[in-house]
């Protein structure tokens, strides 16, 4: 496995053959099943695959604290190496936004909504190193986490504004075996906070049910009964709970089409993030 933090370097192993179909997994390292799931897969599907190492400065807010984000670079590498990654980019700040960088890549309409709406800037960040990532790469297929719902659904939009020449996989949540997702925050949680977390996945299965078991087409409804099962948690603290379109992620009055339902919660100081996709609701 070839790791480099040089853009030429990349290019050139990217491009020795080029009728080689390359996946890309773009990560911030401090990697768990989850990731490991999306290295899977693009092993699997592709000639070549490669990964990608970069703790993105941009997509922080000045009050993140961006020197606390976990960095478990060798533990990534063998991680990585164990699941069949030809090539993994491991650029520094320097090397991605040199003296001078300044372009920007803004998706209009759904970065300020659910997470945009509590981390102004965030998806700008997103969207302009994986811009970046993508014209490095040059990718066939890019992998990205359905627990990031809102970044996929915002990569999509990109993906199809811009023309880029890829398509974009999401790949289902992975989940520990009492349903909480799988994330580098997890390792965050008190015994307790994480005894409770659970009940994100809970809440989220709740809604689910009475959408698909119950006929609830009432979408306040939904959102109250995840507020109910929240705000019963101890140390729970609700961010938001939301039931939109998958498509504009518009919060709903009335239940129909392909529907998202998320939320954010905050256990203590540990900020969560899950949801459920449903597809073609009638
Ligand atoms: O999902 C992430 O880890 C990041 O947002 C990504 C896509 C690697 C961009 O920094």
């Amino acid at each position: 496995m070839l790791v480099t933090n040089n853009i030429d370097e990349i290019r050139q192993a990217r491009w020795a053959d080029p009728t080689a179909s390359w996946g890309l997994v773009p990560t911030m390292g401090a990697l768990h099943a989850g990731h490991l799931s999306l290295a899977e897969r693009a092993v699997s599907e592709n000639d070549k695959a490669c990964a990608t190492i970069f703790v993105n400065p941009t997509q922080f807010a000045p009050t993140d604290d961006l020197d606390k984000y976990p960095r478990t670079l060798q533990h990534d590498l063998d991680t990585f190496e164990s699941a069949g990654i030809d090539l993994v980019f491991t650029p520094t700040p320097d090397i991605m936004y040199p003296a001078g960088f300044g372009t920007r890549v803004l998706v209009d309409g759904i970065t300020d909504k659910l997470e945009g709406e509590y981390r102004p800037g965030h998806f700008d960040g997103v969207t302009q190193v994986v811009t970046k990532l993508f014209n490095i790469v040059q990718p066939t297929r890019a992998y990205f986490g359905q627990k990031d719902a809102q970044q996929t659904v915002v990569l999509k939009k990109m993906v199809r504004d811009l023309n880029f020449n890829l398509d974009l996989i999401v790949c289902p949540t992975v989940r520990e075996a009492d349903g909480l997702a799988m994330s580098s925050r997890n390792r965050y949680l008190t015994m307790t906070q994480r005894a409770n977390a659970p009940v994100l996945h809970a809440a989220l299965q709740r809604a689910a049910d009475m959408i698909v078991e119950e006929g609830v087409r009432n979408a306040e409804k939904v959102r109250q009964a995840i507020r109910k099962m929240i705000n019963q948690t101890p140390e729970a603290k609700l961010i938001y709970a939301s039931v939109a379109s998958g498509v504009t992620l518009d919060e709903l009055e009335k239940i129909h089409g392909e529907i998202l339902i998320s939320l954010a919660v905050r256990l203590g100081e540990t900020r969560l993030i899950d949801n459920l996709m449903l597809k073609d609701v009638e």
